[in-house]
Protein backbone atom coordinates (compact mmCIF):
# COMPACT_ATOMS: atom_id res chain seq x y z
CA UNK A 1 0.00 0.00 0.00
CA UNK A 2 0.74 3.74 -0.27
CA UNK A 3 -1.38 6.84 0.86
CA UNK A 4 -3.00 9.39 -1.26
CA UNK A 5 -2.34 8.05 -4.35
CA UNK A 6 -1.69 4.39 -6.03
CA UNK A 7 -2.11 2.72 -9.32
CA UNK A 8 -5.91 1.62 -8.84
CA UNK A 9 -6.82 5.74 -7.87
CA UNK A 10 -8.77 7.07 -11.03
CA UNK A 11 -6.79 10.75 -11.29
CA UNK A 12 -8.79 13.92 -13.23
CA UNK A 13 -7.10 16.97 -13.91
CA UNK A 14 -9.14 20.40 -13.63
CA UNK A 15 -7.19 22.66 -16.02
CA UNK A 16 -5.72 19.99 -18.79
CA UNK A 17 -5.92 22.32 -21.85
CA UNK A 18 -3.73 24.56 -20.77
CA UNK A 19 0.15 25.06 -20.84
CA UNK A 20 0.88 23.33 -17.38
CA UNK A 21 -2.04 20.94 -17.81
CA UNK A 22 -1.13 19.48 -20.87
CA UNK A 23 2.86 18.47 -19.75
CA UNK A 24 1.95 17.35 -16.62
CA UNK A 25 -1.18 14.99 -17.84
CA UNK A 26 2.13 13.10 -20.29
CA UNK A 27 4.22 13.40 -17.80
CA UNK A 28 1.67 11.63 -15.40
CA UNK A 29 0.90 9.36 -17.38
CA UNK A 30 3.87 8.11 -18.32
CA UNK A 31 4.77 7.65 -14.50
CA UNK A 32 1.41 4.88 -14.16
CA UNK A 33 -1.00 7.41 -13.01
CA UNK A 34 -4.56 6.45 -14.11
CA UNK A 35 -5.91 9.84 -15.46
CA UNK A 36 -8.93 9.04 -16.75
CA UNK A 37 -10.40 12.84 -17.52
CA UNK A 38 -9.49 15.96 -17.74
CA UNK A 39 -11.98 19.65 -17.46
CA UNK A 40 -11.99 22.89 -18.94
CA UNK A 41 -15.12 24.80 -18.94
CA UNK A 42 -16.04 25.65 -22.61
CA UNK A 43 -13.89 22.96 -24.03
CA UNK A 44 -15.68 19.51 -23.43
CA UNK A 45 -15.77 16.98 -25.92
CA UNK A 46 -11.67 18.18 -26.87
CA UNK A 47 -9.42 15.37 -25.96
CA UNK A 48 -5.91 15.78 -24.41
CA UNK A 49 -3.64 13.18 -25.06
CA UNK A 50 -6.44 10.82 -25.87
CA UNK A 51 -7.87 11.49 -22.41
CA UNK A 52 -11.41 12.92 -22.92
CA UNK A 53 -11.80 16.50 -21.66
CA UNK A 54 -15.20 17.72 -20.28
CA UNK A 55 -17.13 20.67 -19.06
CA UNK A 56 -17.46 20.28 -15.15
CA UNK A 57 -16.38 17.91 -13.06
CA UNK A 58 -20.12 16.85 -12.63
CA UNK A 59 -20.13 15.26 -16.60
CA UNK A 60 -16.82 13.81 -16.21
CA UNK A 61 -18.23 11.85 -13.16
CA UNK A 62 -21.52 10.87 -14.87
CA UNK A 63 -19.46 9.75 -17.99
CA UNK A 64 -17.25 7.70 -16.35
CA UNK A 65 -18.42 6.84 -13.24
CA UNK A 66 -16.59 7.55 -9.59
CA UNK A 67 -12.96 9.68 -9.94
CA UNK A 68 -10.77 9.60 -6.76
CA UNK A 69 -8.78 12.49 -7.21
CA UNK A 70 -9.11 15.51 -9.08
CA UNK A 71 -5.48 17.43 -9.66
CA UNK A 72 -5.91 21.11 -10.37
CA UNK A 73 -3.78 23.11 -12.79
CA UNK A 74 -6.21 25.99 -13.06
CA UNK A 75 -4.52 29.71 -12.34
CA UNK A 76 -4.96 31.01 -8.87
CA UNK A 77 -8.56 33.23 -9.26
CA UNK A 78 -10.41 29.83 -10.62
CA UNK A 79 -9.10 27.48 -7.85
CA UNK A 80 -11.87 28.16 -5.56
CA UNK A 81 -15.08 27.29 -7.91
CA UNK A 82 -12.75 24.68 -9.36
CA UNK A 83 -11.96 22.89 -6.29
CA UNK A 84 -15.26 22.94 -4.93
CA UNK A 85 -17.09 21.47 -8.42
CA UNK A 86 -14.60 18.84 -7.60
CA UNK A 87 -15.46 18.54 -4.20
CA UNK A 88 -19.41 18.77 -5.13
CA UNK A 89 -18.77 16.06 -7.97
CA UNK A 90 -18.39 13.69 -4.78
CA UNK A 91 -14.56 13.52 -5.94
CA UNK A 92 -12.90 12.76 -2.42
CA UNK A 93 -9.47 14.14 -2.67
CA UNK A 94 -8.24 17.57 -4.54
CA UNK A 95 -4.59 18.55 -4.88
CA UNK A 96 -4.12 21.98 -5.64
CA UNK A 97 -0.88 22.67 -7.06
CA UNK A 98 -1.69 26.81 -8.36
CA UNK A 99 0.33 28.82 -5.73
CA UNK A 100 -1.23 32.85 -4.80
CA UNK A 101 -4.79 31.12 -3.71
CA UNK A 102 -6.56 33.69 -1.61
CA UNK A 103 -6.98 32.97 1.92
CA UNK A 104 -10.53 33.34 1.96
CA UNK A 105 -10.78 31.17 -0.96
CA UNK A 106 -9.11 28.12 0.63
CA UNK A 107 -10.84 28.60 3.87
CA UNK A 108 -14.68 28.16 1.72
CA UNK A 109 -12.56 24.70 -0.09
CA UNK A 110 -12.02 23.84 3.39
CA UNK A 111 -15.63 24.23 4.30
CA UNK A 112 -17.14 22.56 1.18
CA UNK A 113 -14.60 19.92 1.55
CA UNK A 114 -15.56 19.36 5.87
CA UNK A 115 -19.66 19.40 4.23
CA UNK A 116 -18.94 16.74 1.63
CA UNK A 117 -16.05 14.17 3.95
CA UNK A 118 -14.00 15.34 1.39
CA UNK A 119 -9.89 16.33 1.57
CA UNK A 120 -7.83 18.53 -0.19
CA UNK A 121 -3.78 18.94 -0.50
CA UNK A 122 -2.54 22.21 -0.51
CA UNK A 123 -2.94 24.54 -1.79
CA UNK A 124 0.91 25.76 -3.70
CA UNK A 125 1.63 22.00 -3.36
CA UNK A 126 4.06 19.88 -6.00
CA UNK A 127 1.07 16.82 -5.14
CA UNK A 128 2.24 13.74 -4.04
CA UNK A 129 4.06 10.75 -5.27
CA UNK A 130 3.95 7.00 -4.43
CA UNK A 131 7.17 5.32 -6.32
CA UNK A 132 6.34 3.13 -8.84
CA UNK A 133 2.45 3.38 -8.57
CA UNK A 134 1.75 7.18 -9.34
CA UNK A 135 2.20 10.63 -9.22
CA UNK A 136 -0.68 13.22 -8.28
CA UNK A 137 0.76 16.86 -9.57
CA UNK A 138 4.71 18.04 -10.42
CA UNK A 139 6.38 15.64 -8.04
CA UNK A 140 9.74 14.16 -9.84
CA UNK A 141 9.74 15.80 -12.48
CA UNK A 142 10.03 13.34 -15.57
CA UNK A 143 8.57 9.81 -15.03
CA UNK A 144 12.47 8.17 -15.91
CA UNK A 145 14.16 10.68 -13.44
CA UNK A 146 11.58 9.66 -10.73
CA UNK A 147 12.00 6.15 -11.34
CA UNK A 148 15.38 6.58 -11.23
CA UNK A 149 15.53 8.76 -8.22
CA UNK A 150 12.68 7.47 -5.58
CA UNK A 151 13.22 3.57 -4.80
CA UNK A 152 9.48 1.51 -4.68
CA UNK A 153 8.44 0.99 -1.09
CA UNK A 154 8.14 -3.09 -1.86
CA UNK A 155 7.66 -4.76 0.57
CA UNK A 156 8.22 -1.44 2.65
CA UNK A 157 9.30 2.25 2.83
CA UNK A 158 9.64 5.47 4.77
CA UNK A 159 6.58 7.93 4.24
CA UNK A 160 8.04 11.60 3.65
CA UNK A 161 5.99 14.29 4.51
CA UNK A 162 7.58 17.95 3.40
CA UNK A 163 6.62 21.38 3.80
CA UNK A 164 8.82 22.62 1.39
CA UNK A 165 8.41 21.69 -2.52
CA UNK A 166 11.75 21.47 -3.88
CA UNK A 167 12.94 19.98 -0.32
CA UNK A 168 9.99 16.95 -1.12
CA UNK A 169 12.29 15.63 -3.96
CA UNK A 170 15.54 16.59 -2.51
CA UNK A 171 14.50 14.43 0.70
CA UNK A 172 13.33 11.79 -1.78
CA UNK A 173 16.50 11.46 -3.72
CA UNK A 174 18.83 11.80 -0.70
CA UNK A 175 16.87 8.86 0.96
CA UNK A 176 17.28 6.75 -2.16
CA UNK A 177 21.23 7.69 -2.20
CA UNK A 178 21.24 6.17 1.34
CA UNK A 179 19.81 2.91 0.37
CA UNK A 180 16.26 4.07 1.49
CA UNK A 181 12.69 2.73 -0.56
CA UNK A 182 9.68 5.21 -0.05
CA UNK A 183 6.03 4.40 0.51
CA UNK A 184 4.89 8.30 -0.57
CA UNK A 185 6.25 11.97 -0.70
CA UNK A 186 3.62 13.95 -0.26
CA UNK A 187 4.51 17.84 -0.23
CA UNK A 188 1.20 19.08 1.99
CA UNK A 189 1.82 23.21 0.55
CA UNK A 190 3.34 26.10 2.04
CA UNK A 191 0.44 28.24 2.47
CA UNK A 192 -1.12 29.49 5.53
CA UNK A 193 -4.24 27.98 5.05
CA UNK A 194 -3.85 24.12 3.95
CA UNK A 195 -5.96 21.41 3.56
CA UNK A 196 -4.03 17.74 4.83
CA UNK A 197 -1.56 19.06 7.66
CA UNK A 198 1.61 17.11 8.75
CA UNK A 199 -0.31 15.66 11.59
CA UNK A 200 -3.39 14.16 9.54
CA UNK A 201 -0.71 13.00 6.95
CA UNK A 202 1.52 11.79 9.59
CA UNK A 203 -1.70 9.50 10.95
CA UNK A 204 -2.35 8.45 7.64
CA UNK A 205 1.29 7.33 7.32
CA UNK A 206 0.80 5.09 10.68
CA UNK A 207 -2.19 3.36 9.45
CA UNK A 208 -0.44 2.47 6.13
CA UNK A 209 0.68 -1.18 6.67
CA UNK A 210 4.26 -0.63 3.75
CA UNK A 211 5.06 2.88 6.18
CA UNK A 212 7.96 1.74 8.62
CA UNK A 213 8.65 5.18 10.14
CA UNK A 214 8.12 8.78 8.76
CA UNK A 215 10.32 11.39 7.65
CA UNK A 216 9.40 15.05 8.07
CA UNK A 217 11.00 18.12 6.65
CA UNK A 218 9.26 20.61 8.45
CA UNK A 219 10.33 24.51 8.91
CA UNK A 220 9.18 27.44 11.37
CA UNK A 221 5.53 28.97 11.53
CA UNK A 222 2.18 27.01 12.32
CA UNK A 223 2.34 24.88 14.91
CA UNK A 224 2.17 21.12 13.09
CA UNK A 225 5.23 19.82 14.03
CA UNK A 226 4.35 20.81 17.96
CA UNK A 227 0.67 18.84 16.96
CA UNK A 228 2.61 15.69 15.57
CA UNK A 229 4.94 15.46 18.70
CA UNK A 230 1.47 15.06 20.79
CA UNK A 231 0.41 12.33 18.59
CA UNK A 232 3.77 11.06 19.61
CA UNK A 233 3.20 11.37 22.86
CA UNK A 234 -0.36 10.15 23.13
CA UNK A 235 0.78 7.00 20.97
CA UNK A 236 -1.57 8.01 18.02
CA UNK A 237 1.70 7.76 16.28
CA UNK A 238 3.78 5.20 17.16
CA UNK A 239 6.56 4.52 13.99
CA UNK A 240 9.85 6.11 14.48
CA UNK A 241 9.60 9.77 13.30
CA UNK A 242 12.70 11.43 11.69
CA UNK A 243 12.83 15.16 11.02
CA UNK A 244 14.55 18.18 10.26
CA UNK A 245 13.24 21.66 11.01
CA UNK A 246 14.22 24.60 8.58
CA UNK A 247 14.61 28.25 9.54
CA UNK A 248 16.67 28.17 12.17
CA UNK A 249 18.36 31.87 11.63
CA UNK A 250 14.79 33.15 10.57
CA UNK A 251 14.01 36.32 13.06
CA UNK A 252 10.52 36.74 14.78
CA UNK A 253 8.10 38.33 12.41
CA UNK A 254 10.50 37.39 9.32
CA UNK A 255 8.57 35.91 6.38
CA UNK A 256 10.82 32.36 5.61
CA UNK A 257 10.29 31.96 1.94
CA UNK A 258 6.25 30.53 2.82
CA UNK A 259 3.67 32.12 3.44
CA UNK A 260 2.89 29.81 6.47
CA UNK A 261 6.28 29.99 8.02
CA UNK A 262 6.22 32.85 9.64
CA UNK A 263 7.02 32.72 13.53
CA UNK A 264 4.34 34.90 15.63
CA UNK A 265 3.92 35.92 18.81
CA UNK A 266 6.70 33.38 19.83
CA UNK A 267 4.81 30.23 18.30
CA UNK A 268 6.15 28.25 15.87
CA UNK A 269 9.90 29.01 16.40
CA UNK A 270 12.08 26.01 15.52
CA UNK A 271 13.69 25.90 19.17
CA UNK A 272 10.05 25.22 20.51
CA UNK A 273 9.58 22.52 17.38
CA UNK A 274 13.05 20.50 18.09
CA UNK A 275 12.22 20.59 21.80
CA UNK A 276 8.53 19.35 21.30
CA UNK A 277 9.53 16.19 19.08
CA UNK A 278 12.89 15.48 20.87
CA UNK A 279 10.76 15.63 24.29
CA UNK A 280 8.43 13.27 22.54
CA UNK A 281 10.69 10.65 21.16
CA UNK A 282 11.59 11.77 17.45
CA UNK A 283 15.00 11.93 15.92
CA UNK A 284 15.38 15.84 14.96
CA UNK A 285 18.62 16.33 12.95
CA UNK A 286 20.77 20.07 12.91
CA UNK A 287 21.88 19.33 9.53
CA UNK A 288 19.49 18.54 6.48
CA UNK A 289 22.51 16.58 5.24
CA UNK A 290 22.36 14.36 8.32
CA UNK A 291 18.65 13.27 7.63
CA UNK A 292 19.48 10.80 4.87
CA UNK A 293 22.39 8.54 6.99
CA UNK A 294 20.24 8.99 10.52
CA UNK A 295 16.73 7.45 8.72
CA UNK A 296 19.27 4.41 7.86
CA UNK A 297 21.01 3.81 11.10
CA UNK A 298 16.93 4.24 12.41
CA UNK A 299 15.95 1.62 9.96
CA UNK A 300 18.83 -0.86 10.44
CA UNK A 301 18.26 -0.93 14.33
CA UNK A 302 14.27 -1.84 13.59
CA UNK A 303 15.78 -4.30 10.87
CA UNK A 304 13.56 -1.99 8.51
CA UNK A 305 12.63 -3.86 5.10
CA UNK A 306 13.02 0.18 3.56
CA UNK A 307 16.40 -0.16 3.38
CA UNK A 308 18.18 -1.77 0.09
CA UNK A 309 20.96 -4.37 0.02
CA UNK A 310 23.99 -2.93 -1.62
CA UNK A 311 22.98 -4.21 -5.40
CA UNK A 312 19.53 -3.17 -5.10
CA UNK A 313 20.79 0.52 -4.40
CA UNK A 314 22.93 0.74 -7.35
CA UNK A 315 20.50 -0.71 -9.55
CA UNK A 316 19.61 1.75 -12.33
CA UNK A 317 16.55 0.75 -13.42
CA UNK A 318 13.66 -1.53 -11.96
CA UNK A 319 11.60 -4.63 -13.19
CA UNK A 320 8.30 -5.63 -10.97
CA UNK A 321 8.10 -8.81 -13.05
CA UNK A 322 10.67 -11.38 -10.93
CA UNK A 323 13.40 -11.02 -8.49
CA UNK A 324 16.41 -13.38 -8.26
CA UNK A 325 18.40 -12.92 -4.79
CA UNK A 326 20.63 -16.21 -3.86
CA UNK A 327 19.04 -19.24 -3.76
CA UNK A 328 15.80 -17.86 -4.16
CA UNK A 329 13.06 -16.99 -7.61
CA UNK A 330 10.25 -15.05 -6.75
CA UNK A 331 7.70 -14.35 -9.58
CA UNK A 332 5.50 -11.43 -8.94
CA UNK A 333 6.10 -11.85 -5.14
CA UNK A 334 5.48 -15.36 -4.94
CA UNK A 335 8.33 -17.66 -4.44
CA UNK A 336 8.78 -20.14 -7.50
CA UNK A 337 9.86 -23.66 -5.87
CA UNK A 338 6.28 -22.86 -3.50
CA UNK A 339 3.74 -22.03 -6.85
CA UNK A 340 5.59 -25.15 -8.47
CA UNK A 341 3.25 -28.38 -8.57
CA UNK A 342 0.61 -25.86 -6.87
CA UNK A 343 -0.44 -23.06 -9.89
CA UNK A 344 -1.07 -24.90 -13.19
CA UNK A 345 0.52 -23.22 -15.83
CA UNK A 346 -2.27 -20.84 -17.10
CA UNK A 347 -2.18 -19.53 -13.40
CA UNK A 348 1.15 -18.62 -13.94
CA UNK A 349 0.81 -16.88 -17.19
CA UNK A 350 -1.82 -15.22 -15.84
CA UNK A 351 0.54 -14.16 -12.93
CA UNK A 352 2.93 -13.04 -14.69
CA UNK A 353 0.81 -10.94 -17.29
CA UNK A 354 -1.28 -9.13 -14.69
CA UNK A 355 0.65 -9.25 -11.06
CA UNK A 356 -2.24 -11.45 -9.82
CA UNK A 357 -2.65 -15.59 -9.49
CA UNK A 358 -6.07 -16.01 -10.56
CA UNK A 359 -8.65 -18.40 -8.72
CA UNK A 360 -8.59 -21.62 -9.91
CA UNK A 361 -11.77 -21.55 -11.78
CA UNK A 362 -9.95 -18.74 -13.81
CA UNK A 363 -6.55 -20.68 -13.54
CA UNK A 364 -8.76 -23.68 -15.52
CA UNK A 365 -10.20 -21.49 -17.77
CA UNK A 366 -6.30 -19.80 -18.74
CA UNK A 367 -5.31 -23.82 -19.04
CA UNK A 368 -8.21 -24.14 -21.37
CA UNK A 369 -7.31 -21.25 -23.58
CA UNK A 370 -3.50 -22.23 -23.86
CA UNK A 371 -4.61 -25.85 -25.10
CA UNK A 372 -7.31 -24.33 -27.01
CA UNK A 373 -4.57 -22.76 -29.48
CA UNK A 374 -1.45 -25.32 -28.68
CA UNK A 375 -1.81 -26.49 -32.31
CA UNK A 376 -4.29 -26.27 -35.67
CA UNK A 377 -2.23 -28.79 -38.01
CA UNK A 378 -0.25 -28.10 -40.77
CA UNK A 379 -1.86 -25.39 -42.91
CA UNK A 380 -2.30 -22.15 -40.59
CA UNK A 381 0.91 -19.78 -41.49
CA UNK A 382 2.70 -20.42 -38.31
CA UNK A 383 3.55 -24.17 -39.25
CA UNK A 384 3.86 -23.78 -42.72
CA UNK A 385 6.44 -20.91 -42.47
CA UNK A 386 8.58 -22.78 -39.14
CA UNK A 387 8.26 -26.23 -41.51
CA UNK A 388 9.93 -24.15 -44.44
CA UNK A 389 12.48 -22.76 -42.63
CA UNK A 390 13.36 -26.11 -40.80
CA UNK A 391 13.59 -27.65 -44.42
CA UNK A 392 17.06 -25.28 -44.99
CA UNK A 393 18.49 -26.92 -41.97
CA UNK A 394 17.73 -23.78 -39.80
CA UNK A 395 18.32 -24.53 -36.00
CA UNK A 396 15.18 -25.15 -33.59
CA UNK A 397 15.11 -21.65 -32.13
CA UNK A 398 15.19 -19.91 -35.53
CA UNK A 399 12.63 -22.45 -37.47
CA UNK A 400 10.19 -21.71 -34.73
CA UNK A 401 11.18 -17.81 -34.38
CA UNK A 402 10.30 -18.08 -38.17
CA UNK A 403 6.89 -19.29 -37.22
CA UNK A 404 6.55 -17.15 -34.69
CA UNK A 405 6.81 -14.18 -36.40
CA UNK A 406 3.96 -14.86 -39.11
CA UNK A 407 1.79 -14.78 -35.86
CA UNK A 408 0.09 -11.48 -36.43
CA UNK A 409 -3.03 -9.12 -37.56
CA UNK A 410 -4.38 -11.73 -39.78
CA UNK A 411 -3.23 -15.02 -37.72
CA UNK A 412 -3.95 -14.42 -34.29
CA UNK A 413 -4.36 -11.00 -34.24
CA UNK A 414 -8.04 -11.84 -34.46
CA UNK A 415 -8.04 -12.01 -30.77
CA UNK A 416 -7.30 -8.75 -29.79
CA UNK A 417 -9.30 -6.89 -32.75
CA UNK A 418 -12.42 -8.84 -32.02
CA UNK A 419 -12.06 -8.29 -27.87
CA UNK A 420 -11.61 -4.48 -28.81
CA UNK A 421 -14.43 -4.54 -31.18
CA UNK A 422 -16.58 -6.21 -29.02
CA UNK A 423 -16.14 -3.50 -26.53
CA UNK A 424 -16.68 -0.50 -28.79
CA UNK A 425 -20.61 -2.90 -29.39
CA UNK A 426 -20.95 -2.83 -25.63
CA UNK A 427 -19.68 0.57 -24.87
CA UNK A 428 -22.42 1.58 -27.72
CA UNK A 429 -25.13 -0.32 -25.83
CA UNK A 430 -24.99 1.66 -22.54
CA UNK A 431 -24.23 5.29 -24.65
CA UNK A 432 -26.68 4.82 -26.31
CA UNK A 433 -29.00 3.02 -24.05
CA UNK A 434 -30.09 0.11 -26.72
CA UNK A 435 -29.86 -3.42 -26.44
CA UNK A 436 -26.84 -5.60 -27.52
CA UNK A 437 -28.46 -6.70 -29.87
CA UNK A 438 -29.52 -3.22 -31.55
CA UNK A 439 -25.51 -1.85 -30.45
CA UNK A 440 -24.42 -5.03 -32.69
CA UNK A 441 -26.68 -4.91 -35.25
CA UNK A 442 -25.32 -1.04 -36.00
CA UNK A 443 -22.21 -2.17 -35.25
CA UNK A 444 -21.86 -4.36 -38.17
CA UNK A 445 -23.75 -2.44 -40.61
CA UNK A 446 -21.16 0.19 -40.13
CA UNK A 447 -18.27 -2.23 -41.04
CA UNK A 448 -20.04 -3.88 -43.79
CA UNK A 449 -20.68 -0.38 -45.34
CA UNK A 450 -16.75 0.42 -44.40
CA UNK A 451 -16.07 -2.79 -46.46
CA UNK A 452 -14.37 -4.08 -43.47
CA UNK A 453 -15.30 -7.75 -41.85
CA UNK A 454 -16.05 -8.73 -37.96
CA UNK A 455 -12.77 -10.41 -36.55
CA UNK A 456 -12.98 -13.64 -34.74
CA UNK A 457 -16.43 -14.81 -36.65
CA UNK A 458 -16.57 -17.38 -39.53
CA UNK A 459 -13.53 -20.31 -40.24
CA UNK A 460 -12.13 -21.84 -42.96
CA UNK A 461 -12.41 -24.77 -42.14
CA UNK A 462 -14.82 -25.36 -39.36
CA UNK A 463 -18.68 -24.35 -39.14
CA UNK A 464 -18.96 -24.89 -35.78
CA UNK A 465 -15.35 -24.73 -33.86
CA UNK A 466 -15.50 -27.39 -31.70
CA UNK A 467 -13.01 -25.46 -29.30
CA UNK A 468 -15.71 -21.83 -28.85
CA UNK A 469 -18.34 -24.10 -27.02
CA UNK A 470 -16.02 -25.71 -24.76
CA UNK A 471 -14.17 -22.73 -24.03
CA UNK A 472 -17.45 -20.89 -23.24
CA UNK A 473 -18.70 -23.85 -21.11
CA UNK A 474 -15.65 -23.03 -19.00
CA UNK A 475 -16.14 -19.53 -19.11
CA UNK A 476 -19.45 -20.47 -17.49
CA UNK A 477 -17.71 -22.35 -14.47
CA UNK A 478 -15.46 -19.92 -13.68
CA UNK A 479 -18.11 -17.74 -13.48
CA UNK A 480 -16.98 -15.60 -16.20
CA UNK A 481 -19.41 -14.15 -18.46
CA UNK A 482 -19.06 -10.10 -19.34
CA UNK A 483 -20.13 -7.17 -21.87
CA UNK A 484 -17.39 -8.77 -24.50
CA UNK A 485 -18.95 -12.15 -24.17
CA UNK A 486 -22.34 -10.74 -23.87
CA UNK A 487 -21.67 -8.48 -27.29
CA UNK A 488 -19.84 -11.38 -29.15
CA UNK A 489 -23.71 -13.69 -28.63
CA UNK A 490 -25.32 -10.60 -29.66
CA UNK A 491 -22.68 -10.20 -32.88
CA UNK A 492 -23.69 -14.38 -33.61
CA UNK A 493 -27.38 -13.69 -33.36
CA UNK A 494 -27.05 -10.79 -36.11
CA UNK A 495 -25.41 -13.47 -37.94
CA UNK A 496 -27.55 -15.55 -37.79
CA UNK A 497 -30.79 -13.79 -38.09
CA UNK A 498 -29.24 -12.82 -41.54
CA UNK A 499 -28.64 -16.05 -42.22
CA UNK A 500 -25.30 -15.81 -42.36
CA UNK A 501 -23.29 -19.44 -40.92
CA UNK A 502 -20.76 -16.53 -39.21
CA UNK A 503 -20.39 -19.02 -35.89
CA UNK A 504 -17.68 -17.05 -33.56
CA UNK A 505 -14.43 -18.94 -34.37
CA UNK A 506 -11.76 -19.99 -31.43
CA UNK A 507 -9.90 -16.35 -32.16
CA UNK A 508 -13.09 -14.17 -31.41
CA UNK A 509 -13.89 -16.68 -28.38
CA UNK A 510 -10.46 -16.25 -26.56
CA UNK A 511 -10.48 -12.90 -26.78
CA UNK A 512 -14.18 -12.34 -25.35
CA UNK A 513 -13.00 -14.30 -22.34
CA UNK A 514 -9.59 -12.75 -21.94
CA UNK A 515 -11.31 -9.21 -22.12
CA UNK A 516 -13.96 -10.25 -19.44
CA UNK A 517 -10.98 -11.58 -17.33
CA UNK A 518 -9.24 -8.73 -17.31
CA UNK A 519 -6.37 -8.96 -19.13
CA UNK A 520 -4.85 -6.11 -21.16
CA UNK A 521 -5.52 -5.84 -24.76
CA UNK A 522 -2.15 -5.65 -25.41
CA UNK A 523 -1.03 -9.77 -24.42
CA UNK A 524 -3.59 -11.28 -26.43
CA UNK A 525 -1.58 -11.72 -29.03
CA UNK A 526 1.37 -12.98 -26.64
CA UNK A 527 -0.76 -15.33 -25.28
CA UNK A 528 -1.67 -17.01 -28.54
CA UNK A 529 1.85 -17.27 -29.59
CA UNK A 530 3.28 -18.76 -25.70
CA UNK A 531 -0.14 -21.27 -26.54
CA UNK A 532 1.15 -22.04 -30.35
CA UNK A 533 4.88 -22.54 -29.47
CA UNK A 534 4.79 -26.39 -28.61
CA UNK A 535 2.47 -26.98 -31.73
CA UNK A 536 5.59 -25.10 -33.84
CA UNK A 537 8.39 -27.10 -31.84
CA UNK A 538 6.27 -30.61 -32.66
CA UNK A 539 5.73 -29.39 -36.61
CA UNK A 540 9.78 -28.33 -36.42
CA UNK A 541 11.14 -31.17 -35.54
CA UNK A 542 9.00 -34.02 -37.24
CA UNK A 543 10.03 -31.86 -40.42
CA UNK A 544 13.63 -32.58 -40.10
CA UNK A 545 13.20 -35.58 -38.28
CA UNK A 546 10.90 -37.20 -41.42
CA UNK A 547 11.74 -35.05 -44.00
CA UNK A 548 14.37 -34.49 -47.00
CA UNK A 549 15.77 -30.75 -46.59
CA UNK A 550 14.68 -28.02 -49.07
CA UNK A 551 11.12 -30.17 -50.09
CA UNK A 552 8.34 -28.42 -51.80
CA UNK A 553 5.45 -28.45 -48.77
CA UNK A 554 2.21 -28.49 -50.02
CA UNK A 555 0.11 -25.81 -47.69
CA UNK A 556 -2.99 -28.14 -47.79
CA UNK A 557 -2.61 -31.50 -49.33
CA UNK A 558 -1.25 -33.56 -47.00
CA UNK A 559 -2.68 -36.63 -44.59
CA UNK A 560 -2.42 -37.38 -40.87
CA UNK A 561 -1.05 -40.68 -39.50
CA UNK A 562 -1.10 -40.05 -35.76
CA UNK A 563 -3.08 -41.82 -33.28
CA UNK A 564 -6.41 -43.29 -33.91
CA UNK A 565 -9.17 -40.59 -31.73
CA UNK A 566 -8.91 -41.77 -28.27
CA UNK A 567 -9.58 -40.07 -24.57
CA UNK A 568 -7.91 -38.01 -22.18
C1 LIG B 1 -1.91 26.59 -12.09
C2 LIG B 1 -0.86 27.03 -13.05
C3 LIG B 1 0.18 25.90 -13.13
C4 LIG B 1 -1.49 27.26 -14.42
O1 LIG B 1 -0.51 27.70 -15.31
P1 LIG B 1 -0.65 27.53 -16.91
O2 LIG B 1 -0.81 26.11 -17.28
O3 LIG B 1 0.53 28.24 -17.50
O4 LIG B 1 -1.97 28.33 -17.22
P2 LIG B 1 -2.83 28.29 -18.56
O5 LIG B 1 -3.50 29.61 -18.64
O6 LIG B 1 -1.99 27.82 -19.73
O7 LIG B 1 -3.89 27.13 -18.31
C5 LIG B 1 -4.87 27.15 -17.36
C6 LIG B 1 -6.07 26.43 -17.92
O8 LIG B 1 -7.04 26.27 -16.88
C7 LIG B 1 -8.31 26.52 -17.47
N1 LIG B 1 -9.28 26.86 -16.44
C8 LIG B 1 -9.60 28.06 -15.92
N2 LIG B 1 -10.58 27.91 -15.01
C9 LIG B 1 -10.86 26.60 -14.92
C10 LIG B 1 -11.78 25.81 -14.16
N3 LIG B 1 -12.62 26.34 -13.27
N4 LIG B 1 -11.77 24.46 -14.34
C11 LIG B 1 -10.93 23.89 -15.22
N5 LIG B 1 -10.07 24.58 -15.99
C12 LIG B 1 -10.03 25.92 -15.85
C13 LIG B 1 -8.07 27.63 -18.45
O9 LIG B 1 -9.13 27.73 -19.38
C14 LIG B 1 -6.75 27.20 -19.06
O10 LIG B 1 -6.96 26.26 -20.12
P3 LIG B 1 -6.92 26.81 -21.67
O11 LIG B 1 -5.54 27.38 -21.86
O12 LIG B 1 -7.13 25.58 -22.51
O13 LIG B 1 -8.00 27.82 -21.79
C15 LIG B 1 -0.15 28.34 -12.57
O14 LIG B 1 -1.11 29.34 -12.49
C16 LIG B 1 0.53 28.20 -11.21
O15 LIG B 1 -0.07 28.39 -10.16
N6 LIG B 1 1.84 27.89 -11.18
C17 LIG B 1 2.63 27.65 -9.99
C18 LIG B 1 2.36 26.30 -9.42
C19 LIG B 1 3.38 25.82 -8.41
O16 LIG B 1 4.56 25.99 -8.63
N7 LIG B 1 2.90 25.16 -7.33
C20 LIG B 1 3.67 24.43 -6.39
C21 LIG B 1 4.66 25.24 -5.66
S1 LIG B 1 5.71 24.31 -4.66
Amino acid sequence: MAILIDETKRVLVQGMTGREGQARTRLMREYGTNVVAGVTPGKGGQSVLGVPVFNTPHEAVDALGAIDISVLFVPAAGVKDAAIAAIEAGIKLTVLVPDRVPVWDAMEIAAAARANGARFLGPNTLGVLSPGRGVVGMIGGRAESARQWFKPGMPAGVGIISRSGGMASSTGYYLGQAGVRISTIAHIGGDAVLGIRIPEAALMFEADPMTEAIVIFGEIGSTQEEELAALIVSRAITKPVIAYIGGKAAKEGTRFSHAGAIIEGGRGTHAGKVKALREAGATVVDAFGELPSAVAEILRKIKGKSLMSESEKNAVWQTAITQIEPNRVAVRGYDIADLMGKASFGSAVHLILTGSLPSPAIGRLMDGILVASIDHGATPPSALAARTVASTGASLSAAVAAGIMSINRHHGGAIEDCARQLKLIADASVKESISMQGAASKYLASIKEAGERMPGFGHRYHTNDPRTARLFELAREAGVDGVHMQAARAVEACFAAAKKPLPMNVDGAIGAILADIGLNPAVFNGIFMIARTPGLVAHVVEEQSREKPMRRIDPVNHGYDGPAARSA
